[in-house]
């Protein structure tokens, strides 16, 4: 049960944990945010979600207000208030109060610790569908809180019992969908993933280094075309780790199940994270 939060440094009861209605985040969607997981007290690549926090922050102008060793302190004292190292910790910063309604001043830092979260282990076993949608994210590199996109998406994602949105640009080349970063294995066993104009995720890195003892990697933009020949697919992401995907839009990826490649890069991905 998780019964305390972080807001500027201060500890307080979740029911308190509250920003004031002038908040640009509210105001003006001016935030970024990232999180991680703990399990038994081991944080899965925390220093490499810290890394991409402060990143993130520094391109959209915000000040975190501590430094690395102070931030990581405060969220293990949030853990150890709470009494749980089996959880998911979101670090959220906004732009701050605004008088003016839009001008930043001192930006707000709240610390949210959540239960782990646990998907249903078919998702892994069968693979997830994705629909596609054309959009290009703005600042694609930074974790900003503005997923209103995918969010206003979930209809037709629920009528086609699909995971998640694959973004793809005007010329029909794909980035990411909206939470996690998209591979292909192609017809010769050959990994595929985009570099440009995406968020650099956690999870993304993490298995491109082991998959170079698994299988040849090229790191270049994916287009729609490409899904038809694509002998599997998957997603990764800080949440889910490796997703095999088994169908895009109307395009079923290889025979409509998770691939022996994309099952020996879960398993390699999970022994390094845990
Ligand atoms: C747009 C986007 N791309 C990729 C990812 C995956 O990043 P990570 O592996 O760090 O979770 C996320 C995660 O939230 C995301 O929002």
């Amino acid at each position: 049960m998780i019964k305390f939060h972080v807001v500027n440094g201060e500890i307080l009861p979740a029911e308190q944990a509250s920003l004031n209605i002038t908040d640009l985040g509210l105001l003006r969607g001016y935030g970024i945010f990232d999180y991680f997981q703990m399990k038994n007290g081991k944080p899965f690549f925390m220093d490499d979600h810290l890394r991409r926090f402060y990143r993130s922050a520094e391109k959209m102008q915000l000040d975190v207000g501590y430094d690395f060793e102070a931030l990581k302190e405060q969220i293990y004292r949030l853990i150890e208030a709470n009494g749980t190292d089996t959880c998911g910790i979101r670090l959220v910063l906004t732009g701050g109060y605004a008088i003016d309604g839009f001008t930043p001043v001192s930006s707000n830092l709240v610390i949210l610790q959540h239960p782990f979260k646990v998907w249903d282990e078919k998702i892994f076993t069968e693979g997830i569908n994705l629909i596609t949608h054309e959009y290009v994210r703005s600042m694609p590199e930074v974790k900003t809180t503005n997923y209103y996109t995918v969010i206003l998406l979930i209809p037709e994602m629920k009528a086609a019992d699909a995971l998640d949105v694959l973004y793809y640009n005007s010329d029909g080349w794909i980035s990411e969908t909206s939470r996690s970063n998209f591979f292909i294995i192609d017809e010769e066993g050959k990994l595929i993933t985009a570099v440009d104009k995406i968020l650099h995720g956690i999870t993304r890195g993490h298995t491109l280094a082991v998959a170079k003892d698994i299988l040849p990697i090229e790191e270049r933009n994916i287009h729609l075309s490409e899904l038809k020949t694509a002998s599997e697919a998957f997603v990764t992401s800080t949440t889910k780790g490796i997703v095999p995907v088994v169908k895009v839009g109307s395009d079923i990826i290889g025979n409509g199940k998770p691939g022996p490649l994309t099952q020996k890069l879960m398993e390699a991905l999970r022994l390094r994270r845990e």
